[in-house]
């Protein structure tokens, strides 16, 4: 039987799905995996971070967080006031990063991520920030420590897309990606084909809870840069800046643009996509809207759902079609993580 102790640094959406899932695969966990988790800790920004050397109850922590209650109000916990000085003076096998993702310099995460790899943790991660700014530096830190570092919620949730191409096609030599790695602006453009004007369908994506009161770096294309800074480290080996990548958002398409689009037998997406030119050993990064023939297979993926096609030398064209956020979906592709850390476990 494997025994895992973890910490999960941000406990909103993505943490609390994380912590369900841990809670309801528990037999699973057990049978499938010989695996048991222990949760040792836990931290908001409101309250601090909370823990238990013998574990603490998820039920109990779902439902204070549900009130917004106090997670301290957990018994027998110890707190403290900083995530990051708990996580120093207690650690654990390993850390679930999931607090919000900040693209000007990655932190509280980046700081929470060095800080656990430092001390000999593992991490998983869905918060974009580390990975898009700093992942040579990162999985160099990670390389020094012995430890794994993974990030496969950071690329269209837990639909498998890091570990289909860095595991499921290994070997394989991947010369271009295409995707729609960002499901709020698919849920307006597939909206304004139906004849809605931008405004529109921004504010149906609001009001149905896909786009934030501030839907910047959904609309100018930040989200989609910061993944496909993530995919050039991780598929291309290649740590590009955020002005490397082509950026143009999906602020200026007007209804007329898509209609017109639609009517020659194509659908605008926003696209985020790299190629690697063998000539000039350059990658070629660029997160921009396209219209797309409606063969191509991402032309068809309408509303939230999140796809990406992957080109490479033995197999020419693998799309993975998956959704891209929500909670238990998020949590899916950190658990994935941490069962593929326990395999690896002594
Ligand atoms: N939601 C999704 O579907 C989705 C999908 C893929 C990736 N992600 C990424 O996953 C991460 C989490 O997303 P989310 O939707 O769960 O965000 P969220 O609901 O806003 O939760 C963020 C959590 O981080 C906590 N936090 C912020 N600063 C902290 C600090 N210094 N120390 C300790 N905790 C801190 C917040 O505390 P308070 O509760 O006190 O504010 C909150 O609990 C983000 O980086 C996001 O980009 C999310």
């Amino acid at each position: 039987m494997k025994h895992l102790r973890l910490s999960i640094i941000g406990f909103g959406t993505v943490g609390q799905g994380l912590a369900e899932l841990l809670a309801t695969k528990r037999a699973l966990l057990k049978q499938d995996y010989g695996l048991t988790v222990t949760l040792v800790s836990v931290a908001n920004a409101r309250h601090g971070f909370i823990y238990r050397d013998e574990g603490l109850d998820v039920p109990t922590l779902l439902e204070l967080a549900a009130k917004r209650r106090p997670l301290s109000e957990h018994a027998g916990v110890r707190r403290w006031a900083n995530a990051l000085e708990g996580l120093q003076a207690t650690g654990g096998d390993v850390l679930a990063e999931v607090t919000g993702t900040n693209l000007r310099d990655a932190e509280p995460g980046i700081s929470h991520i060095r800080a656990a790899l430092t001390q000999g943790m593992h991490v998983i991660t869905a918060n974009k920030g580390p990975g898009a700014l700093a992942a040579a530096e990162l999985f160099s830190l990670a390389q020094q420590h012995s430890v794994q570092l993974r990030m496969e919620a950071t690329v269209m949730a837990g639909t498998p897309v890091l570990s289909t191409i860095r595991e499921g096609m290994a070997s394989a030599n991947v010369t271009a990606i295409r995707g729609i790695l960002n499901g709020t602006t698919n849920y307006i453009l597939s909206a304004m084909v139906t004849g809605r004007d931008y405004a529109e369908a921004l504010a149906e994506a609001q009001a149905q809870g896909y786009a934030e009161s501030d839907p910047t770096a959904d609309v100018e294309g930040y989200d989609s840069v910061a993944k496909t800074l993530i995919l050039a480290a991780l598929v291309f080996g290649s740590a590009l800046k955020p002005g490397q990548v082509f950026r143009q958002g999906i602020t200026s398409i007007t209804r007329e643009q898509v209609l017109q689009a639609n009517d020659n037998g194509k659908r605008i997406k926003l696209i985020a996509s790299l190629r690697r030119h063998r000539e000039t050993d350059t990658l070629e990064a660029r997160v921009e809207p396209t219209g797309l023939a409606l063969g191509d297979p991402l032309a068809r993926v309408d509303g939230v759902m999140n796809a990406i096609t992957i080109h490479t030398d033995t197999l020419p064209e693998v799309t993975v079609i998956g959704p891209g956020a929500g909670r238990l979906q998020t949590g899916q592709g950190l658990l994935a993580d941490l069962i593929a850390i326990a395999k690896t476990k002594q």
